[in-house]
């Protein structure tokens, strides 16, 4: 560590759950130069609570595992806050999943596709390993690849839909363009463990990256080491010092940067660096991919689908694959708030954020008539936050791209001189996920730490 004295400045960029936990490693390593510049008004970036019908939702992640063999640090603080949730239980989808033209599909239908599903995800795990330990490193195939060397690829909406739901509805991404050899077999799982808790509580997921910034900030709206509102346009580095520059005009000064921005704005050209990063930095932005997954909120004057144990999710199945396709209830979280909630990904949740609440609204009870009749009434409101157009996201979350190696990884994650990079699309494990964001968030304050010592 270096003596007070000598002791670094650093800026954070971005106050999300990586930035926050950055800032907060180094402030506990005995850093007190910080300033941490977020874009937005907002303390928590994709972890967002908003309201419909005076009841609170989240706009973005919402649940976190946990009761696994390996401890869940965002579980933990989520214990500590006492933060309400729900048991998320999918183990009834046979009997909920719709035909397109509406009515059920006989349990035995559904419970076969399941079953071919659940081979097909033991013969990825099972291929990805034997891939890993003999092949080369750049020997990658994609998930799609996976299931046709397994020798049975869904075809019918039903199967589709079911595939759907134990892939896409994860990585955000088609199975063609998501990474094997990375993504199976999911360890997330097995490592925090089976029970997906469903954050339904009026101070939002938003809590957690709030509390954590509570611990060295003296409040998080006030202390003048945490300001919002600050777009960074502009980073211009040398090889110890940085400037960092705002679209209102403003410059920060210091000796380090820590950039926890999404891989989607780092593709984007939102930031501007001067230098231009290097070509393998740039390579390897360029080449990672932020999918997209979006939940539409829909909240109505009256309930008209089924609740009570078993009914939470159900399925939707479509001849367009990713039609609407995931819906669930809120009645078990906020009972009689008569919530739905839809999920889409990649090209069809980018299509509907071209589409206006109105539009949204039309298609999804086209759908929804379907299945629970003509008779079913107009939503009250409509909820949803466009990710993708978001020019402080550009996306929900990374998705590890088929053929991107490790090593490109690992570049991906290196500092380019004073010019230090975090966020979830870092994290080797859990990347995409809220406690992959809050890991790396502190394996990247370590690794600077580490270079003071020298
Ligand atoms: C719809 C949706 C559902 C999800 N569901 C889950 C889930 O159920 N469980 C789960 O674990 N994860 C989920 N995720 C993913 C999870 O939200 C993210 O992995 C995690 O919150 C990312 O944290 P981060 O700190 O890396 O990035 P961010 O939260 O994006 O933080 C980066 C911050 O940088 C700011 N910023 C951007 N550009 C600039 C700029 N130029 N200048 C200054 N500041 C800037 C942003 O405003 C933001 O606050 C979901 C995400 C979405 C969008
Ligand atoms: C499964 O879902 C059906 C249809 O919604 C419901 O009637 C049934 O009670 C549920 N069964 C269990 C075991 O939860």
């Amino acid at each position: 560590m270096a003596s007070a004295s000598s002791a670094p400045s650093v800026i954070v960029i971005g106050a999300g759950i990586s930035g926050i936990a950055a800032a907060k490693t180094l402030h506990d390593a005995g850093v007190k130069d910080i300033v941490i510049l977020e874009a937005t008004s907002h303390v928590g970036g994709r972890m967002r609570k908003a309201e419909i019908g005076g009841h609170t939702v989240e706009l973005g992640a919402n649940w976190y595992l946990s009761g696994g063999p390996v401890p869940n640090p965002i579980a933990e603080i989520a214990s500590k806050l006492n933060l309400k949730y729900t048991l998320t239980d999918n183990g009834n989808l046979s009997s909920n999943t719709y035909k397109q033209q509406g009515g059920l599909y006989p349990k035995e239908a559904v419970e076969a596709a399941q079953k071919a599903t659940a081979a097909r995800t033991d013969f990825c795990a099972k291929f990805s390993q034997a891939l890993n330990s003999g092949a080369k490193e750049d020997d990658d195939i994609s998930i799609l690849a996976a299931h046709r060397l397994s020798g049975s690829l869904p075809e019918t909406p039903l199967e589709r839909v079911v595939e759907y739901m134990n892939d896409e509805l994860t990585d955000g991404e088609p199975p063609e363009l998501t990474s094997l050899k990375n993504v199976h077999p999911r360890t997330i799982g097995p490592d925090h463990g089976p029970l997906a808790h469903f954050v339904a509580d009026p101070r939002g997921y938003e809590a957690i990256p709030q509390y954590v910034g509570e611990q060295f900030l003296s409040s998080i709206n006030g202390d003048p080491r945490l300001q919002l509102n600050k777009v960074v346009r502009e980073i211009t580095y040398t090889e110890n010092m940085v400037v960092v520059q705002t679209e209102d005009g403003s410059t920060y000064q210091a000796n380090y940067v820590i950039i926890s921005v999404s891989i989607g704005v780092l593709q984007s050209d939102l930031i501007q660096f001067k230098p231009q990063l290097p070509m393998w930095k740039r390579v390897a932005i360029a080449d990672f991919s932020m999918a997209v997954y979006s939940k539409i909120f829909f909240q109505f004057p009256h309930k008209f689908w089924p609740t009570g144990p078993g009914t939470e999710t159900f399925l939707y199945a479509h001849i367009q694959r990713g039609y609407y396709p995931v819906w669930q209830h809120l009645d078990n979280e906020i009972p009689g708030s008569n919530i739905l909630m839809v999920t889409v990904t990649y090209d069809e949740a980018k299509r509907m954020e071209q589409l206006s609440d109105k539009e949204l609204q039309a298609e999804a009870m086209g759908v929804l008539r379907k299945m629970f009749g003509e008779k079913i009434p107009e939503p009250e409101s409509v909820l949803t936050h466009r990710w993708f157009s978001d020019r402080f996201y550009r996306g929900s979350h990374s998705n590890w791209p088929r053929g991107y190696s490790q090593d490109r990884h690992d570049k991906l994650g290196a500092a380019v001189g004073p010019v230090y990079f975090t966020g979830e699309h870092l994290h080797k494990k859990y990347f995409g996920w809220v406690s992959g964001a809050y890991l790396a968030g502190i394996d990247t304050a370590k690794s600077l730490l580490k270079s003071l010592e020298k």
